[in-house]
Order: structure tokens, then sequence, then C-alpha cells
């Protein structure tokens, strides 16, 4: 098993590697001014809102809001994981990716080695449970699996009993590591039994094909129809697709992947020779599922049973998916015959008839969209138009900019016949205020509101501005908004001088700091001069030095008031208040 990646091999990565190069391979650059544009690769467009700057070795669209570095440029481009964009980049260099051994963080990645050690031993077992298990194997066998099948999905079984798994696995591993791994479930009373017993088991594998967590049917009509592990450190539902690794396994360039609701209508499809179905295990589709699948292919098909359940699910799928839609990206729905689900249909009607119906009978995410609200409200009439309308703006308003947001704009004024200005005019569709700025170009002034801000956007632009903080340690103990994200920002970069900006991101990618980053990142500032930058930082970070003492004078004093000072209070307010004489 692979360690982490060492935290300074990217920084390193990160500076040797120049965003410029790694794009324009893929998608000429024009230079203009400071920076190079080309049509955005994300969203199609005719005029260039794609820019990449090569002093902050940063990306993003004006168009579509699309935004990283180098790594993540790879990520969307190629579809590549995070680690499967360091080793490219990394080997555009030349470089072995070093991983991680001993020391902290370690601690926690060797005891999740041992739960994926566990798991797969545990799944190999349970696989020879089945073998030796005439009734679990007839079983299989009358639901039309086939040896094949059964073991590339490496279907297995486990008999009734309570202490299967406790008993096979508790010598080489602790009570607490299986309940861990969610094999096991605690007795109020105290000592533990097996979760899974006398079912027949599906292992579901991450995209690394590791077994991360299992699904078991019963044999007959017994309750619950499936046991799902529990959520783990190593297994989380609403980022994991059961049948993803089998398919990329299977299939080298998949062109599309169908969403479906269960085990056996995948493993049922993989058997007709569709190969390319993955199911959501018993959660609703989420926005990380989806995102995950546009990595690999550019097409994916929801297909449900054509009942309530289903109809609910792909309306969910729907939402979720609504807000990572880009341009080139491409969702369908296939519903089924009442009754029926994809083991059973692609059962009756084979492989030929079912792929048919997947593209002549599937609808296109947009109809979908405005058939399903239209059939809910009367656009024939005012009030029923203007409750769609509300209705389709909400859904809207989580899309980015994109050609087909305006398509649908454009349906959404031809079905209520009102003009696609007056819809504009109201805003309708559109993204909420702070989501759009975040979009827009921030000026100068808006960044300079706050100090804070302003010295947050200077670093990240000139990192090695902060030689001069003069004492970084009191930073982190004024009360300012951002002063203690200032703070570790300072100390970052403290730690790691030769760090840009483009490393600084990534360190905070998929926090609450990110999105805020990326906005100051998108600023110029006026000056390209070094001395002028310096002279900006000095001032602002005397002004953050002000604000700060200001604020704690007005906390002392109005202590003070309500409460007393104490004797050290009392020193600090008179230090304060000749401190802030002129
Ligand atoms: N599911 C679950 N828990 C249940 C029932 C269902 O987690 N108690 C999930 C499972 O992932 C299952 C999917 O929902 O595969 C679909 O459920 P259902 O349609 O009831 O099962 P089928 O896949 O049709 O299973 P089978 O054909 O074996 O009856
Ligand atoms: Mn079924």
């Amino acid at each position: 098993m692979s360690g982490m990646i060492p935290r300074q091999f990217i920084d390193d990565l990160l500076s040797r590697i120049d965003v410029v190069d790694v794009i324009n391979a893929r998608v000429p650059l024009k230079k203009k001014g400071r920076e190079y544009s080309a049509c955005c690769p994300f969203h199609s467009e005719k005029t260039p809102s794609f820019t990449v700057s090569q002093v902050k070795q940063f990306y993003h669209c004006f168009g579509c809001g699309v935004h990283g570095t180098a790594i993540t440029f790879l990520m969307e481009y190629e579809h590549l994981d995070f680690v499967e964009a360091i080793e490219v980049l990394a080997q555009s260099l030349g470089l072995e990716v070093p991983r991680e051994k001993g020391s902290t963080p370690v601690k926690h990645q060797k005891k999740n080695n041992s739960l994926y050690d566990l798991m797969q031993e545990v799944s190999a077992y349970y696989q020879q449970q089945l073998r030796s298990n005439p009734v679990a194997r007839e079983y299989l066998d009358q639901r039309g699996l086939s040896d094949d099948i059964i073991a590339r999905f490496n279907i297995g079984y486990v008999p009734d009993g309570w202490d299967h798994v406790l008993k096979n696995f508790s010598a080489r591993y602790s009570p607490q590591q299986l309940l861990d791994a969610g094999l096991l479930i605690e007795k109020d009373q105290g000592g533990q039994y097996d979760r899974f017993r006398d079912r027949i088991m599906f292992p579901i594998q991450d995209k690394r094909g590791r077994v991360i967590g299992f699904g078991g049917r019963v044999l007959g009509d017994g309750t619950p129809k499936y046991l799902n592990s529990p959520e783990t450190d190593i297994f989380h539902k609403g980022s994991e697709l059961y049948g993803f690794y089998e398919a990329r396994q299977h299939t080298r360039k998949l062109e599309r992947l169908l969403v479906v609701e269960g085990y056996m209508d995948v493993i049922a499809l993989a058997q007709f020779d569709i190969s390319y179905a993955v199911a959501t295990l018993g959660t609703a589709t989420t926005q990380e599922h989806v995102t995950q699948l546009f990595r690999a292919v550019p097409e994916i098909i929801f297909c449900f049973d054509g009942d309530r359940a289903g109809r609910d699910a792909a309306w969910r799928a729907l939402q979720n998916a609504l807000s990572v839609l880009r341009d080139g990206k491409e969702i369908r729905f296939l519903f089924l015959p009442t009754g029926e689900d994809p083991d059973s249909q692609v059962r009756k009607t084979g492989k030929a008839a079912f792929e048919a119906a997947l593209s002549e009978e599937s609808v296109s995410m947009t109809d979908y969209l405005l058939n399903h609200l239209a059939q809910q409200f009367n656009v024939s009439s005012r009030e029923g138009k203007a409750r769609f309308l509300e209705q389709a703006g909400k859904l809207l308003s989580s899309m980015p900019d994109s050609i087909i947001k305006d398509q649908l704009i454009a349906d959404m004024a031809r079905l209520t016949s009102i003009e696609i200005a007056l819809l504009k005019q109201r805003n309708i569709g559109s993204q909420p205020a702070e989501l759009q700025q975040s979009f827009s170009r921030l000026s100068d002034r808006e960044v300079r509101q706050t100090p804070v801000r302003f010295a947050i956007t200077l670093l990240l632009h000139k990192p090695d501005l902060v030689a001069e903080v003069e004492n970084p340690e009191q930073i982190a103990l004024f009360d300012l908004p951002g002063s203690g994200f200032l703070a570790t920002l300072i100390e970052t970069i403290e730690e790691n001088p030769t760090i840009n900006a483009a490393a600084l991101l990534d360190r905070w990618r998929n926090t609450e700091y990110e999105a805020s980053l990326v906005s100051l990142m998108k600023w110029q500032p006026e000056s390209q001069n070094d001395e002028m930058l310096t002279k900006e930082f000095q001032d602002c970070m005397r002004q953050i030095r002000k604000k700060a003492h200001e604020r704690k004078l007005e906390k002392l004093l109005h202590k003070e008031r309500v409460e007393g000072l104490d004797s050290i209070e009392k020193r600090d307010l008179i230090a304060l208040l000749t401190e802030l004489k002129p």
C-alpha cells in the first residue's frame, strides 16, 4: 500500500512546473498583456474568456467560472484524480512520486491500510464460502448469474451464524478493528456479533480497486432485503459508486456511464455485455457522484424504474447534477416500464433492444426538467406561468453560465410566451449575488476595503513579501475578520519560503477558505513593480495593526465601563492609549 505524497513534494512540483506550459500543450494559448488566454476548454464560447496567469500559476475562466492550478487543470481536462494528476506532472519533469513513511499522518494511514487489508481478506473469505455452499450457488444460478460474472464481481456468501467473521479474523485483527470495518455489531450488554449473516455478499471497491464495504442480500424474502456496510473511515456512501472500478477495468476508454439503483442491475447488465453501469449505494445521487462520473466520461444516463420511487430518485439526481453540468457534458434519463428494473428489463429484451432504448427512448435532462415542471403548473394561466418560472428559476440558479442554461432560459420563455429579456430583467435563473461576485473580476477598490483581504491578496501574489511582516506572532492575536487566516498564511509561507501562489491555493483546496482565496487570487495589483508592491504591503500591514489596536482598545474601554479591568488589562489599556497617539 502506498502512503501519502509528501506536501513538500507537491509544493516543489508546483514551483517547478509552469501552468502556462501545461495548458498550452493541450489548449494553445495566446499572450495578451500580462496574461495568456484562449477559448475556454470547459464551456463553448467564441471569444476567449479563459485566462492563465504565469505569475500566479493559476487559470480562471470569466465565462463559466472554472479556475485552479496545473493540478486541477489536469484533473478536469484529462479526467484524472488528484494523485494521477501529480503523477503526470512529475513524469513531465522526469521525477518519481515519493510516498511518505514514518511520522504522524502515517499513523492514520497505517490504520486505514490494515482496514483495507482486512476488507480484502474478508472478501476472499466470503468468496471461498460461496464456493462451498450449494444453496447460495443455487440462488445465484436461479437469478441467472454466470460463474464468469460471479468471479468478475467477486461475489461471495456469508453462512448463517453469529460469529463467522469474529472467529475467523480474531487471530489477526482486534475486535475494535473489526468494529471499525463495520463487520461487527456491538451488543448492549458488551461483546460483539457478525453484522452480516446468511447473505450473498457484494464487495464494494473504491476507484483503486480496494474493498471498502459490502452489500449483503438475503437469499429469500427476509428483511431487510439489502444490508450495507455502515459509513467507516474508508467507506463513504455519498462519494462511492458500486461497479465504477469494475467498469473502468473492463473498458479502457469509457464513453458513457449508466447510473442504476441496484447491485443486481449493475451485475445483470454486465452479464449482457453492458459493462458500463454503476449504482449508488442505497442513497441519492450526490454532486460528488456526478463530478466523479463526469471526470471519467462526457455522458451519464440515469436509468431508473418508471414507478414513483424511480421518478423521485431521478428528480433528486437532476437537482444535484445541475450545479456540475457544463457545456460538453450530457445527462440523460431513461425511465423503464413500471415494475421493471434494468436487471429484469435487460433479461427480457436483451442487449441490443436495451441499448436501442438508451439511445432512442431516453430524454435529455433539459427536456426532463421542463416537462416535469410544465406538468406541475398550468402554464397557460398567468399564475401558473409565474409559479413555473419561480420553480424553474430556482433550479437554474444553481447552474453555472453555459449554453445549455441559455437554451433552457429560451425554452422557459417560449413555454410561457414571456420575452427572454423580461426573464433576464427579473434575474430569473441567475446565480445569487455572492456567487456572481466570486466569478467577476474584483475591483481594486473592493479589495482595498479591508486591509486584511488586501494583505492576503498581496501575499498570494508575491509570497516573499512575508519578509516585511514585523512580529508575525502578534497577528494571530488580532481580533479582525480574516486575521486568523492571515496569520496562518504568513506562517505557512515562512515555513516554506519557496512556495508559490498555486501551491498555497492547493493547501486550502476543498476547505471553507477556498472560495475566498480564489476570488482574491483573480485580482491583479495595479503595479507590477516590486518596490511599489512592498510599499503597499507595508502600508496595509500598518493599517491592520492600527485597526487591531483600535478594536482592542474599544473592547477594553467597554469592559472598563461594564465590569472593570484587572491590573494586566489596565496596563494594556495604557500601553494602547500611548501607542495610538500620533
Ligand atoms: N437497497 C438497500 N436497502 C434495502 C433495499 C434496497 O440498500 N433494504 C438498495 C440496494 O443498493 C439495492 C437498491 O437499493 O440494490 C435497489 O433496491 P431494490 O430495487 O429493492 O432491489 P433490486 O436491486 O431490484 O434487488 P433484487 O433484484 O435482488 O430484488
Ligand atoms: Mn431487481
